[in-house]
């Protein structure tokens, strides 16, 4: 693929809050730089307090405030809401984990409730507390992370796919109920992309079916930073007329 390099738009998010999850690595990583890099105050979520800390230390001066925590749970997004300090504009959940490509027969429950919980819950969760701030401004933009997996049946697990599938259903619930309150939501579905989540494939079902389908149809996999290009497009006021979407940033996968 072409090299491509990340251009700074000075000022996008001047004056603005903006909540990323998963801000310790990979695509929320890369979208809490680019927002903050904007002009924006971040208000970055990770359960990994460790990578929080090395997101700060690398720009010291960007003022992104860490908040450590299990953005599944209703303590840690009550911090981060908190830390936010009664204004939030822009809502990234990015924050997500990988199945381990179980079948629905061979689905363990702890898998299925752990995926649910980060994947799904946590979109939930942090939404609800968030848009009251944003009913109240009368404007908001969030953005929720999906995945190629929730286009399709063939690209993760019975469980990776079902949580994605209702990350599209929550951003286009939300999309109808509060499109008419000034509040865009929409959903970014990443294809492959070079991060750290780790997607085991612990199933000799999907090695019979799914693997073959990668090797066939598994465009190059993207850098983190062009999948923030796709999610901070749709936080910014440039997406002004784009609600209820689910934006394929994939390298074209989704029309093989
Ligand atoms: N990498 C890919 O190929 C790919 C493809 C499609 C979709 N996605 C989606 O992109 C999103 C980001 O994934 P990534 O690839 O950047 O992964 P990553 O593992 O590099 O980063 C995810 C971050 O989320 C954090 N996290 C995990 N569980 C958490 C929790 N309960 N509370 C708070 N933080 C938590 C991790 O500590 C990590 O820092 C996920 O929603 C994932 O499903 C990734």
């Amino acid at each position: 693929m072409p090299e491509w390099e990340e251009v700074i738009t000075p000022g996008r998010f001047d004056g603005q809050t903006v909540i990323v999850t998963g801000a310790g690595s990979g695509i929320g990583r890369a979208t809490a730089l680019r927002v903050a890099k904007e002009g924006g105050r971040v208000i970055a979520g990770d359960v990994s307090q460790e990578r929080l800390d090395d997101l700060v230390a690398e720009v010291p001066d960007l003022g992104i405030v860490p908040v450590a925590g299990d953005v599944s749970a209703e303590d840690s997004v009550q911090r981060l809401v908190a830390a936010a300090g009664g204004r939030v504009d822009a809502l990234a959940n990015v924050a997500g984990i990988m199945d381990h490509f179980h079948g629905l027969h061979e689905l363990p429950d702890e898998i299925w409730e752990r995926v649910m919980a980060v994947n799904v819950t946590s979109v939930v969760r942090l939404s609800r507390a968030v848009l009251p701030l944003m009913l109240g401004a009368g404007r908001g933009s969030i953005v929720n992370v999906s995945s190629e997996a929730g286009l399709r049946g063939s690209a993760a697990g019975a469980a990776y796919t079902a949580s994605k599938h209702a990350v599209n259903g929550l951003t286009r619930s939300a999309a109808v109920m509060y499109g008419r309150k000034g509040i865009r939501v929409n959903a970014v579905a990443p294809g492959a992309t070079v991060t750290h989540i780790e997607a085991p494939m612990d199933s000799d079902l999907a090695k019979e079916v799914i693997a073959p389908l990668f090797g066939a149809v598994l465009p190059p996999a993207a850098q983190a930073s062009e999948l923030a290009a796709s999610i901070t497009f749709l936080l910014s006021r440039d997406a002004t007329n784009i609600n209820g979407v689910v934006l394929a940033s994939d390298n074209g996968w989704n029309a093989i």
